[in-house]
């Protein structure tokens, strides 16, 4: 595994598991499966609806709670003071651990002041319930606003990227100013197998398209989440690690971008 330092001085590795759309016994396996492998970092949200499963999933794989990395989320209309308290206790129970490594806003809620929001966030930290705390789908101008209430708050922001959907000046945003970006459907869902760029590099080096296309990302400090739930894709997302990812590859697949956004819900705010 290799990681990436967070503001907070924590490791987070950059490569985990996803989980949308995992539920039940499959889901438990999954993340059993995962960490039997060697995976240490699980990403789930309220949202989800698999706390349960994801924390049946860590209980059976046995492993010193301190070599895990786990990830939740706070639904967008769950965003006030009050309720992000509650959720942070009940995330803990469903899940069945003392703290959570990082806890994230899911979507930007501009119904609910921000200040609010980062405040009872703020406070889940200082009482040691989530270790660092982070966003997901924040624009620039979101990070900004972030900023100008708690500067050094935000460790991460959470959002779609790969290849096809390369956001160089939200990257290097974030990398200016110490937050770090995870890449959600870091595969585009599946798409990234039909991108003939990718398949004459795969085909060229030996290495699946999605190897390569994880590989593109944590090359850049960018952590990966892909979601899996075959034993083949769990194994196969994890052999990133003892080899490189030759310079032409990464050049092709800098050139890729399309602004092809798959996830774009009525609730986002991506113009903002
Ligand atoms: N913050 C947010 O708003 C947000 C939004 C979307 C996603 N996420 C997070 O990001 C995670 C990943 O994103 P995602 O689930 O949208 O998409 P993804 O990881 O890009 O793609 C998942 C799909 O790729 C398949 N796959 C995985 N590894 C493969 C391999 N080696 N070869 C062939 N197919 C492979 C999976 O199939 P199998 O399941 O059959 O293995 C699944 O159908 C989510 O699970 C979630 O944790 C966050």
């Amino acid at each position: 595994m290799k990681y990436v330092e967070l503001n907070s001085g924590d490791q987070m590795p950059l490569l985990g598991l996803g989980t949308w759309q995992l539920r039940g016994e499959k889901c438990t396996k999954s993340v059993k499966e995962a960490l039997d492998i060697g995976y240490n970092h699980i990403d789930t949200a309220d949202g989800y609806d698999n706390h349960q499963a994801v924390g049946r999933g860590i209980k059976k794989a046995n492993i010193d709670r301190k070599e895990l990395f786990i990830t939740s989320k706070i639904k967008p209309e769950n965003l006030h003071y009050d309720d992000i308290k509650a959720d942070a206790e009940r995330f803990l129970d469903e899940l069945e651990i003392e703290y959570l490594d990082l806890l994230l806003i899911h979507w930007p809620n501009k119904k609910i002041p921000l200040k609010e929001s980062l405040k009872a966030l703020k406070e889940i930290k200082e009482e040691g319930l989530a270790k660092n705390i982070g966003v997901s789908n924040f624009t620039v101008n979101h990070l900004r606003d972030a900023m100008e209430i708690y500067p050094d708050l935000v460790a991460v922001n959470q959002v779609e990227f790969h290849p096809t959907l390369y956001q160089k000046e939200l990257l290097n945003f974030c990398q200016e100013n110490g937050i770090v970006l995870t890449a959600y459907s870091p595969l585009a869902r599946g798409e990234i197998f039909e991108n003939e760029v990718i398949n004459k590099l795969a085909e060229k080096y030996n290495r699946s398209a999605s190897k390569l296309a994880l590989k593109w990302l944590i090359d850049k400090n960018i952590v990966a989440i892909p979601k899996a739930s075959s034993s083949e894709h769990l194994k196969a997302n994890f052999d990133l690690f003892g080899w490189e990812l030759p310079a032409e590859a990464r050049e092709k697949m800098d050139q890729l971008n399309q602004d092809n956004r798959i996830i774009d819900p009525s609730w986002a705010e991506f113009n903002y």
